[in-house]
Order: C-alpha cells, then sequence, then structure tokens
C-alpha cells in the first residue's frame, strides 16, 4: 500500500484520538518502517492491518467500523490532495464512474505498481447504481467509506446497501447506492 494511505491514518489518528495514541501504536505494532512513511514508496499491506488491529485493541472498537471510518477520511485526504477529480465531476454518480475509469487509471499511469481495486460501476437509473467491488486485499469497507465521504462531498441525500460481499464468500462485493 502507497505511503500516502499510512500518512491518511496517522493524521487521522492524531486529529481523532491524538498524538498519544499513534506513539503508543507505533511501540506496539513496532512495524519495519519505524512508523516514517513516504508519499509514493510502498509499505506492506501487513502493517496497516497490524495498526488498525492494535487500535481496534486500544479503542474497544470493531476493526470493520475503523476501516470504514478510515475510508470516510481518506476521501477528504484524497480529495484535498487532488481536488481535479471532483472538479472535473459535477455530479455524486458521475464521480463514482470515474474512480475506476479515470482517477485510478491516472494513479495506474503514475505508479504501475499500484494496487487498485477493481470497481466496477452500472448505473441502472437515474438514482440507482450499483457497484462491483473486487480485490484480493478484500477491503471493501474501506471502499464503503471513501463512497459515503463522496456522498458528503457531492452533499446528496443517500442510501448504501452492502449486498453482496467477498467476507460472506460471494464473487464480489455489491454495493446499491440510491440517490
Ligand atoms: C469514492 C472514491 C474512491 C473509492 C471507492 C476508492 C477505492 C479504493 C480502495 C478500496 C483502495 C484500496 C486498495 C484495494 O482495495 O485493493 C484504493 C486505493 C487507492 N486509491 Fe482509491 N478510491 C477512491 C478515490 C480515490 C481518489 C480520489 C484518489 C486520488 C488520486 C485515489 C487514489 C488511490 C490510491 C493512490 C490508492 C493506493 C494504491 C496503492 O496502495 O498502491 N482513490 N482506492
Amino acid at each position: 500500500m502507497k505511503g500516502a494511505v499510512f500518512i491518511a491514518f496517522n493524521q487521522m489518528i492524531e486529529e481523532q484520538v491524538g498524538v498519544a495514541v499513534w506513539e503508543q501504536l507505533l511501540d506496539e505494532v513496532n512495524p519495519e518502517s519505524g512508523g516514517v512513511y513516504t508519499s509514493v514508496e510502498d509499505f506492506p499491506d501487513e502493517e496497516l492491518f497490524a495498526l488498525v488491529g492494535k487500535l481496534s485493541e486500544i479503542a474497544n472498537q470493531p476493526i470493520e467500523t475503523l476501516v470504514e471510518s478510515f475510508g470516510f477520511y481518506l476521501f477528504d485526504f484524497l480529495n484535498q490532495k487532488y481536488p481535479i477529480f471532483s472538479e472535473s465531476e459535477s455530479d455524486f454518480f458521475s464521480f463514482l464512474k470515474s474512480i475506476d475509469s479515470v482517477i485510478h487509471k491516472e494513479v495506474r499511469k503514475l505508479y504501475n505498481n499500484a494496487n487498485l481495486p477493481e470497481l466496477d460501476c452500472e448505473q441502472k437509473s437515474e438514482n440507482i447504481l450499483i457497484m462491483r467491488y473486487q480485490s484480493p486485499r478484500k477491503l471493501c469497507l474501506l471502499a464503503e467509506g471513501l463512497v459515503r465521504g463522496a456522498a458528503k462531498h457531492y452533499q446528496v441525500e443517500y442510501s448504501l446497501d452492502h449486498k453482496t460481499c467477498l467476507h460472506k464468500g460471494d464473487s464480489c462485493c455489491t454495493f446499491n447506492v440510491q440517490i
């Protein structure tokens, strides 16, 4: 996973629970990187999972809740870093459709080793969009949080139903998004 994702995670913890918790996490997980992340360098996924696992113990919150909250936070972080993508799409559904075909495509061009999910969008009607998520990292809750972050950015009233799930043995995750 790119260092940028770790930097966002570090920033979220410092903002929401304080630098002392971040330091406690580093002390207890003792990651190989020493907790020093640079944006474009890759760090092991296991390191992020270990940090989230330890935070779950310290904060006494389920890992699933933390991953989704992190996705929600990560949207604003990425959107501030690369505002061009949301500026180019005038509405929520157009933005969601552009993740795979524009945003992650650009990320892949920049870094040929980027580890990105497959995100297929199918707009069923004016107000219903089906998003399918597939990735060996099974970070569907991160994706869900990111989608919720995007909905907040576009100020839409919406519902999101996580229908099928890789964690339940389905072949992909399906989000039914209704506005
Ligand atoms: C609703 C919007 C978005 C969704 C649902 C989404 C989904 C995801 C997910 C789930 C991952 C984790 C990797 C995996 O699951 O296999 C990921 C990674 C990533 N995404 Fe997105 N993303 C969104 C917006 C963006 C934006 C705006 C950017 C800005 C350029 C971006 C850039 C990246 C980067 C750099 C990574 C890490 C790649 C790596 O570690 O190699 N994404 N994205």
